[in-house]
């Protein structure tokens, strides 16, 4: 086998709480984790020369470890103590990019798998997470996927009660986000306000008791606390819209700007798709996976 082909989920976050800044430059965490299935299909194929290269249908990517599915293959290369080999990873892409629905941590997360079955699945699922670190903190739990409490700095991680069924509806709205600066955001204005925590445990506890109520109601994410007024008022608008068409709860997912909303019924799901699609680009229908 020379060629393998790998789905790679993106993931909403139904709580986030940023922690305190570390001596090594990352924060604590404390996250819950969901994948849904919006994904990205990367193909993996092996060939003679001896450099890793990258396409996608969005235009060709890097092919040094700015791209987070390059440096994955590099850093298996290096743990399985092996020359590198040539490989060429081509990513279609469906996921939005800066979006905080990691796309490039599932995409990366994807080439470790793929590349662990090509060579005979030398690694255990655990060794594949630790490797992921090295790519970046949300890599380990995109190995892992479905429902995850992740701590630390990300890297920690503890599957949980799947979420129950349903339908996820994500928009996208036109603002950028730069995830260092958000988190510098957060550590400034922890200095002049208190900054509410969402409250992980109780999202864990809906969870637990299956409730997508529950969960809708318990939904929460630092990062939206600290966006510009503006921006603040762009998510509100899409997470009131959501809500309108009948979401049990909205919230925004990771550094945003992505918002999302939880729906019980697809024909409410599809009916505010309609509605947000005028306005926004980016806008797609997923379930939990
Ligand atoms: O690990 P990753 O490369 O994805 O992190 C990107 C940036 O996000 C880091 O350089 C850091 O500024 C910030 N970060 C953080 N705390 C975390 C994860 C990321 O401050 N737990």
């Amino acid at each position: 086998m020379n060629s393998t082909t790998e789905k790679a989920y993106a993931k909403i976050n139904l709580s986030l709480d940023v922690g305190a800044l570390r001596p090594d430059g990352y924060h604590e965490m404390d996250m819950v984790m969901q994948s849904v299935s919006l994904c990205d299909v990367v193909t993996l194929t092996l060939t003679d020369s001896d450099t890793v290269t990258c396409t996608s249908d969005r235009g060709d990517l890097p092919s040094d470890k700015s791209n987070l599915a390059v440096k994955a293959a590099y850093c298996f290369y290096e743990a399985l103590g092996i020359p590198t080999q040539g490989l060429h990873i081509d990513i279609e892409k469906h996921i939005p990019v800066c979006a905080g629905t990691a796309g490039g941590s599932s995409d990366a997360a994807a080439v470790l798998r793929g590349l662990n079955r090509l060579f005979g699945e030398k690694f255990t699922l655990e060794k594949l997470m630790k490797l992921g670190e090295q790519v970046g903190s949300d890599v380990p739990y995109c190995v892992l996927g479905k429902t995850a409490r992740a701590t630390g700095r990300g890297e920690i991680l503890e599957t949980l009660t799947a979420m129950p069924s349903c339908h996820i509806l994500l928009c996208k709205p036109n603002f950028p986000i730069a995830t260092p600066a958000l988190f510098r955001r957060i550590d400034e204005e922890r200095e002049k306000r208190n900054l509410t925590s969402p409250d992980v445990n109780k999202m864990i506890l809906a969870l637990k008791n299956e409730s997508l109520e529950d969960i809708a109601q318990s939904l929460g994410n630092m990062f939206y606390e600290v966006l510009e007024e503006k921006e603040k008022a762009i998510v509100e608008n899409i997470g009131k819209s959501l809500v309108d068409f009948g979401a049990l709860g909205a919230q925004m997912t990771g550094t945003g700007p992505t918002v999302f909303g939880i729906f019980p019924e697809e024909n409410r799901a599809k009916l505010a798709m309609e509605a947000l699609q005028k306005d926004h680009e980016e806008v797609f229908l997923a379930k939990t996976v």
